[in-house]
């Protein structure tokens, strides 16, 4: 029901909302990006080349039309720079941006509260946004369409629900599962967009650019070397550099040459083609426990200790990317290049279907 006819009451609910009770305790706001070695701009971030194309068409476009840039949804593994991205568009369009999570939002007050604190234009990035609940979901769906949020005040029988305007922002979720997401809630973003993984070129860009910041000195082999064994994934390249330039220190001149960064992921157990320890022991699990598959996600996450999610969204997309496992409708199997490069011996012909 909308409160229209009830003014002074529903400005002080709205007051009272603003204040206290609908305050969100939970939510996490990063205020880290001035300071870390996150790019702030498009020239900056490198790779991703169709997306950041897409999004300076969307922005110049905005700006001109003088309106909020449309919902986007990024989608795609872990570590790809969805939120950084994120980043750069609030720096290029010049706006503020909020910073939280859908395990964040976890009771209505907190999806509210955040909400009414938006100011114009203001950006609000949900991290894993597919595990917002329903009804933050349903609180969203208006907010998003049309600018505004039903809230309901009293108890049981005498609640009343009104309806408060927010001021106009640019949600930008992320996922690393954009199928789980419930189909009202994807169709309300106008761009969606899968990031893709990032080539070795790319990877070894960003991180003589990250270890430029940072003032570490590299050259150019031992940055690519840390980029073939970074899963193409930028947050694992930027991770690994501060290991490598810790044992150039410790271990050489102070230099990360190709020969540290080989000593430095042997001894934390990367092999060359980036895989660790985890990575490895799954694929071993499926070829000495089930022939090489297929086998269902549950069994092997029962097998491995870990959860579901994890294996899918963490080791799943890179063993895949690498072309090391294969989804079949009967569950994942390993093919023939896992084998080969685990130094066995693919058992059947069958295998050379792959
Ligand atoms: N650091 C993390 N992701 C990056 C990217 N895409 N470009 C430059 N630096 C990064």
């Amino acid at each position: 029901m909308i409160i229209s006819d009830d003014e002074p009451k529903n400005k002080q609910a709205i007051k009272q909302a603003r204040t206290e009770n609908l305050r969100p305790e939970t939510v996490e706001y990063d205020t880290s990006f001035e300071t870390n070695i996150r790019p702030k701009t498009f020239d900056t971030y490198i790779g991703q080349e169709a997306l950041k194309n897409t999004l300076k068409i969307s922005i110049e476009a905005s700006k001109m039309r003088n309106v909020t840039l449309d919902h986007l949804l990024f989608y795609g593994p872990p570590g790809l720079g969805k939120t950084t991205l994120a980043g750069v568009i609030a720096n290029e369009t010049g706006v503020p941006i909020k910073i939280t999570s859908a395990p964040a939002l976890e009771r209505p007050r907190d999806i509210i509260g955040i909400l009414m604190s938006l100011k114009e234009g203001e950006i609000l990035f949900i991290d894993e946004i597919h595990r917002l609940n329903k009804i933050a979901e349903e609180i969203l769906y208006p907010a998003m369409e049309d600018f505004f949020i039903d809230i309901n005040t009293g108890k049981s029988q005498t609640v009343k629900s009104m309806r408060v305007p927010i001021k106009k922002f640019t949600l930008i979720g992320a996922t690393t599962k954009a199928g789980a997401l419930s189909g009202p809630l994807r169709d309300r973003f106008g761009i969606v967009h899968r990031l893709e993984f990032y080539t070795d070129s790319e990877l070894a860009k960003i991180i003589k650019r990250s270890a430029g910041i940072l003032n570490i000195n590299i050259d150019d082999e031992g940055a690519l070397k840390i980029a073939t064994s970074s899963r193409a994934t930028p947050r694992i390249a930027n991770r690994l550099i501060k290991r490598c330039a810790d044992w150039a220190i410790v271990k050489g001149e102070g230099v990360v040459t190709a020969d540290i960064v080989t000593s430095a992921l042997e001894a934390l157990n990367i092999d060359s083609s980036g895989l660790d320890n985890t990575d490895r022991h799954l694929l071993e699990i499926m070829i000495k426990n089930y022939s090489g598959g297929p086998v269902g996600i549950q069994t092997l996450a029962v097998a491995l200790g870990e959860d579901i999610r994890t294996i899918e969204d963490v080791y799943e997309p890179y063993l895949l990317q690498k072309g090391f496992i294969q989804r079949t409708s009967q569950g994942r199997k390993v093919t023939p290049l896992a084998y080969k490069h685990l130094g066995l011996i693919a058992p059947n012909a069958q295998m050379s279907l792959f």
